[in-house]
């Protein structure tokens, strides 16, 4: 069996389904974003697309500011929740149940349920299409601290976070390998053949 081809789309999973936290301590509100990711690692750069007609859009538009919170299991259902109800119409935190924890650099609140919350500050706005881009400076990354061992790091397959993909919300299972396990497998494929060589040797 072969590929279909189908005409262009949006296709590219899994991807994360984050939770925006935006506006101000007091009048705040919380949008849900798959239409996000990495863009460049040094200077740290994030992007959101967000469609025009949201309510959340001339909010993170006019502030400038937006606050990333990578979602959890637990967090599933507020997630969904915050991506199918509008901030026009309810208080989102309050009706998550989601408390709002003070950020450092910016004045929208970061959601203490998160495990990681990204402090941004918008730098340009890309008027692409159904979409605008907001692409943004990572002003902090907040971890929470249950997640950080004995030695300083930060442990993320305790998290439970999860990946959305083709409209469902998966859970991440098991880590598999890390970055680079190709290469050291072979290293030391090598190394104990050769180890293996030199002990029939002698
Ligand atoms: C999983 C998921 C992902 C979403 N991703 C985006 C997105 O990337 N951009 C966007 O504009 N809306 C996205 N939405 C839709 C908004 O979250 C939704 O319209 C929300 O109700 C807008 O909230 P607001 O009216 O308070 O701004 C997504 C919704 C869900 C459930």
């Amino acid at each position: 069996m072969g590929k279909v081809t189908w005409k262009a789309g949006t296709f590219e999973y899994p991807i994360p389904a984050v939770m925006v936290s935006l506006g101000t301590m007091e009048e705040s509100n919380i949008i849900t974003v798959a239409w996000t990711g990495i863009i460049c690692t040094n200077p740290a750069k994030v992007y959101i697309s967000i469609r025009p007609e949201r309510y959340s859009y001339n909010i993170i538009k006019n502030t400038g500011e937006f606050v990333i919170n990578l979602t959890t299991r637990k967090l599933a259902y507020a997630t969904d929740w915050c991506g199918v109800r509008s901030g026009a119409k309810f208080d989102k935190f309050k009706e998550m149940k989601l408390t709002k924890e003070k950020a450092n650099f910016v004045k929208c609140p970061m959601i203490k349920e998160s495990p990681v919350s990204i402090e941004c500050r918008v730098c340009k706005i890309e008027k692409l299409g159904s979409h605008h881009m907001f692409i943004a400076d990572v002003l902090a990354i907040n971890a929470d601290e249950r997640y950080i061992n004995e030695k300083g790091a930060f442990d993320i397959s305790k998290c439970d976070l999860i990946a959305y993909a083709n409209g469902g919300y998966y859970p991440l299972d098991k880590k598999i390998g890390k970055f680079g396990f190709s290469v050291e497998k072979k290293k030391n494929k090598r190394k104990s053949s050769k180890r293996n060589m030199d002990k029939r040797k002698q």
